[in-house]
């Protein structure tokens, strides 16, 4: 994770978070353990809870109480202990030693609603905090509609540079590793198609034709069906591409994109997986209800399904999201990204906010609400990124810089 080791180095002289509490709600894993080991070469304190008790790694948890960090977390304990375990993170009050949030980090919303639910004598104290999530980003935007959110929150999960290396080339990568794990098939001469050519479906498009694959794009957005076709991908309506396909690939993060008019016409062997979030995109439902024989697991995260005509369709990872379910998720490269921004927007916080619960304290420069990750700290992480990998690239010249600001230059 080369962005997080540089940046613990540079924490670890600049001291940010000196003295100030930082409670996150994370996926307790050993990406996220290092991490908390970066805010606390800043001078954090750091407590932690788990964002969802299945990602939970019980070894890691007992590894970082060993190294001194107050976290609360187990693999799968049911739901009043998942809050509980939020609660003991927040701290007991707000005047005690320890307890209470100068910086909050949250991955799905539930820190911050049970911090406003359950603690509102806490949430003066809290100077701003950051959300991983699309879907926490959008439970914020509700409590802003409603007037619920008494602190500022940057939306660190979807920036330019998280982008192109979690959901395009992590996420690419893993999805096609997913697919060829379960289905153990060799991609090279197949025709794959590929539902959705958004940040994620681009990613799978590349991957799968790097390892030579023919891939076919379906889109509902012309402009994205125009990025598709000028990249050398064929495009087709689903209709048509279902009858071609060797390999089905959704990654829309919309609902019933594969259908029962589409495994109708099907080829036989044709396998189906998604990349979407929800297990909604291939219909699994009208899939049962046209099989006659249902084989289940004929290989790890690999269900095959016998229609009446005798055709078998193989159904990866039941349709849930497959590079999660049959292979390792992201890498920790792509976890160093995604976190070396989390980790420099508290930095930028800390530097940037104050306590408003101080009486003396200049007002908070940054309204409570839901803030975007300032465009200066996405080219840094990119810029740490490419230090850290020893990639170089060149600078504007002063000439350049003149002839980019001037308008009076031209031909
Ligand atoms: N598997 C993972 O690890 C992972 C990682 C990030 C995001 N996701 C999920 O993947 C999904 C896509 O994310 P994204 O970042 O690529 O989103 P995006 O908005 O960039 O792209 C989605 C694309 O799908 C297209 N689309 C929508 N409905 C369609 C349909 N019926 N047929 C064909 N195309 C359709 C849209 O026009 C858009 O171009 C979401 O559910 C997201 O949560 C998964």
């Amino acid at each position: 994770m080369p962005l997080l080791r540089v940046l613990a180095a540079r924490f670890d002289g600049t001291r940010p978070f000196g003295g100030l509490n930082v409670v996150g709600c994370l996926n307790v894993t050993a990406e996220t353990a290092v991490l908390a080991g970066v805010l606390r070469a800043g001078g954090a304190k750091v407590s932690l809870a788990a964002s969802n008790p299945l990602s939970t790694q019980d070894d890691v948890v007992a590894a970082l109480a060993a190294d001194g960090v107050a976290v609360y977390a187990r693999a799968g304990v049911d739901r009043a202990t998942y809050y509980e375990h939020i609660a003991r993170a927040l701290g007991k009050g707000a005047g005690e030693v320890g307890g209470g949030a100068d910086l909050v980090i949250d991955d799905g919303g539930d820190l911050v609603s049970t911090l406003h639910d359950t603690r509102p004598d806490l949430v003066k104290r809290v100077r701003g905090g950051c959300e991983s999530t699309a879907t926490g980003v959008l439970r914020l935007r509700r409590m802003v509609a409603e007037g619920a959110l008494g602190f500022p929150v940057v939306a660190a999960n979807d920036t330019p540079v998280k982008r192109i290396v979690d959901n395009t080339r992590g996420t690419g990568q893993a999805v096609i590793e997913g697919v060829l794990r379960s289905a153990g098939i060799l991609l090279a001469g197949k025709t794959v198609v590929v539902a959705g050519f958004g940040a994620c479906g681009s990613g799978v498009a590349d991957c799968a034709r790097g390892l030579g694959a023919i891939v076919v794009v379906t889109e509902v957005d012309p402009v994205r069906a125009l990025d598709a076709r000028q990249r050398g991908f064929r495009v087709l309506p689903l209709a048509e591409a279902a009858a071609i396909g060797d390999v089905f690939i959704t990654a829309t993060g919309s609902s019933s994109v594969l259908g029962a008019e589409h495994f109708a016409v099907m080829r036989d062997g044709a396998i189906l997986a998604n990349a979407g979030h929800f297990d909604v995109e291939i219909d699994v439902r009208a899939l049962l209800g046209l099989a006659v024989i249902v084989e289940p697991a004929v290989r790890p995260h690999a269900d095959a399904y016998s229609l009446a005509d005798g055709r078998r369709l193989l159904l990866l990872a039941e349709g849930r999201v497959v590079n999660l379910v049959a292979a390792d998720g992201n890498p920790p490269e792509v976890m160093d990204v995604a976190f070396g921004i989390e980790a420099l927007v508290l930095e930028w916080l800390a530097r940037t906010t104050t306590t408003p619960a101080t009486p003396q304290a200049p007002p908070n420069p940054l309204a409570p609400g839901v803030h975007e990750v300032p465009a200066e700290l996405d080219a840094e992480a990119a810029r740490l990124v490419l230090a850290a990998t020893g990639t170089l690239i060149d600078t504007l010249t002063p000439g350049q810089l003149a002839y980019l600001d001037s308008w009076r230059l031209g031909s």
